[in-house]
């Protein structure tokens, strides 16, 4: 167990490909507002938003948060099968709710996500670790043009999935593994080192008014963007979902690669459904090991949530400090 000034005198080094999307959007703040993590490039990916806007709002994100020396690549704008399935109903038309960020100076890379994701691992031995928010089809398409990350990446955290907890996309799956089942299934079987964070613990993870009340007593264009974003999200959980706040998925997903004892884990083999019919995307785990398959995943299935929402809001408070 590494001690705390361990872990910011040797900062996990991360690439985060995102969708962003608002949770997104404070998954990358928390990232880029936590010491035991250095950001080594955002891949951008279609999901929430499309390839493009995504893109602007991963630029503009960083802008906000005074860290444009964070490089940002293009991936894909479509699915690996599957049509394009785009989110406007939860993440707003631009992708990030209410917000409205200014169009950023800086521009994305020339280099493909995918081909980043290679290089950067294939030249950092393990030393890198991925964090897949959105759905995996840059990941698996990297895997497929170099099958050699699979044993030099550190490990990747995945936001995606939901084991025994209801699907937020169909009755049975969860969004980024609904809109690229096939992607998913590539990354699960792949045999990377995988912490897979369902829906099964970010659900207990709500964002909630008073907590969106405590950052705005910090006058900064960061909280005025955290509570425009997240207005339109809550919104969104309040009208389909009768939930009294927002879902932050993503942020959950982050915070365990520094503070992975937020959750619960089980080792386990964890499937994802391509047969194309009612439970296309759904992601299903062999609690009895029935089909004799090892594990190719650690679950997060227990959570303390608010020992995250606090992290969460300490750090959000501190950047915001440290932007305005
Ligand atoms: O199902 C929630 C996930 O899908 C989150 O990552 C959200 O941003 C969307 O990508
Ligand atoms: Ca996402």
């Amino acid at each position: 167990m590494t001690s705390p000034l361990q872990e910011i005198m040797n900062p996990k080094r991360i690439i985060i490909d995102t969708d962003p999307g608002i949770d997104d959007a404070c998954a990358i703040l928390l990232a880029l507002a936590s010491p035991e993590i250095q950001v080594e490039g955002l891949t951008v990916v279609h999901g929430n938003c499309s390839l493009e806007q995504g893109t602007r709002n991963a630029l503009a994100i960083l802008e906000l948060a005074k860290s444009e020396h964070v490089p940002v690549y293009k991936g894909f704008d479509l699915p690996l099968v599957q049509p394009s399935l785009l989110a406007p109903e939860t993440h707003g038309n631009t992708g990030l709710g209410y917000a409205t960020l200014s169009e950023s100076q800086t521009k994305p890379q020339a280099q493909h996500g995918s081909d980043f994701l290679i290089e950067k691992i294939m030249s950092n031995p393990g030393e890198i670790s991925i964090v897949a928010i959105g759905p995996l089809t840059n990941i698996a398409v990297a895997i497929r043009k170099e099958p050699r990350i699979v044993e030099n990446v550190k490990e990747i955290f995945i936001m995606g999935g939901a084991i025994r907890h209801e699907g937020n996309t169909t009755p049975l799956a969860e969004f980024n593994t609904y809109v690229d089942p096939h992607a998913a299934h590539i990354v699960f079987h792949s045999g990377m080192p995988i912490i897979l964070t369902p829906l099964d613990v970010t659900y207990d993870c709500i964002l909630t008014h008073q907590d969106v009340e405590r950052l705005l007593r910090i006058d900064s264009p960061l909280t005025k963007f955290i509570e425009d974003a997240t207005r339109f999200y809550m919104e969104f959980h309040d009208e389909y979902q009768k939930i009294d706040g927002c879902i932050i998925n993503d942020p959950l997903t982050l915070a365990l690669t520094f503070m992975p004892e937020i959750c619960d884990y089980q080792e386990l083999y964890v499937d994802v459904d391509l047969s194309g019919g009612v439970s296309m995307g759904n992601t299903f785990a062999d609690f009895y090991r029935l089909t004799k398959k090892p594990a190719n995943m650690k679950v997060a299935l227990g959570v303390r949530p608010r020992d995250f929402m606090e992290l969460f809001l300490e750090r959000m408070e501190k950047l915001a400090k440290s932007v305005s």
